[in-house]
């Protein structure tokens, strides 16, 4: 089985609480998942753009997971989305598209409780609204965008229970992904 490439964006993983968890349960599985952190591999926040192209082309399957941030994510992702995806290399050229076929999708969690991330709450928007822009940024590179894993309700104080509920869910919502060709 090949490996699911993780690149993870927490500014804080320190102070983490469910990223961290997340985390800690991958990392025992080495030979399912490599860990990308970019905070920490990146203290200083400037690429490697070439590392980092060489990485995505080595995996077939890759999992942006993070914490929900302003309705996008940390900005470290985005600056990650603008320089790494360049042209010729993620588009705009024959020899480009690297992304083709790949399978890609997000792991995020919420502060908000799913019952707020609803069409007609005040909110007005779903999640699958909220992330439409990814989906068009990963269609335009010809990724092939699957269906997000999200876990809610994280400024709640949530329980032990809640947390620890994630973590299964997170690990077969992975193990399906990583299945699928
Ligand atoms: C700067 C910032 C912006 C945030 N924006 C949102 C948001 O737009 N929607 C939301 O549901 N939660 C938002 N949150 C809450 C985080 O998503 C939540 O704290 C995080 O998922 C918890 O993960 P962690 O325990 O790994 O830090 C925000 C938190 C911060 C610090």
């Amino acid at each position: 089985m090949k490996k699911t490439l993780i690149i993870v964006t927490h500014p804080d993983i320190n102070h983490s609480v469910i990223n961290k968890r997340w985390l800690h349960e991958l990392e025992k599985f080495p030979e399912k998942f490599h860990i990308h952190q970019l905070h920490k591999i990146y203290p200083n926040q400037q690429f490697d753009i070439a590392a980092e192209q060489k990485l995505v082309e080595e995996h077939d399957h890759i999992i942006f997971q993070f914490p929900y941030y302003w309705y996008y994510a940390p900005a470290l992702l985005k600056k990650w989305l603008d320089e790494v995806l360049t042209h010729g290399w993620a588009y705009g050229s024959a020899s480009g598209f690297k992304f083709r076929g790949k399978k890609v999708a997000l792991a995020i969690s919420l502060g908000l409780k799913e019952e707020h991330l609803q069409r007609g709450t005040p909110l007005k928007f779903n999640i699958k609204d909220l992330t439409t822009p990814y989906e068009a940024l990963f269609d335009w590179i010809k990724a092939d965008y699957q269906p997000l894993f999200a876990y809610y309700g994280m400024t709640f104080e949530p329980s032990e229970e809640w947390i620890e509920r994630s973590v299964p869910l997170y690990l077969d919502y992975l193990n399906r992904f990583n299945s699928e060709k």
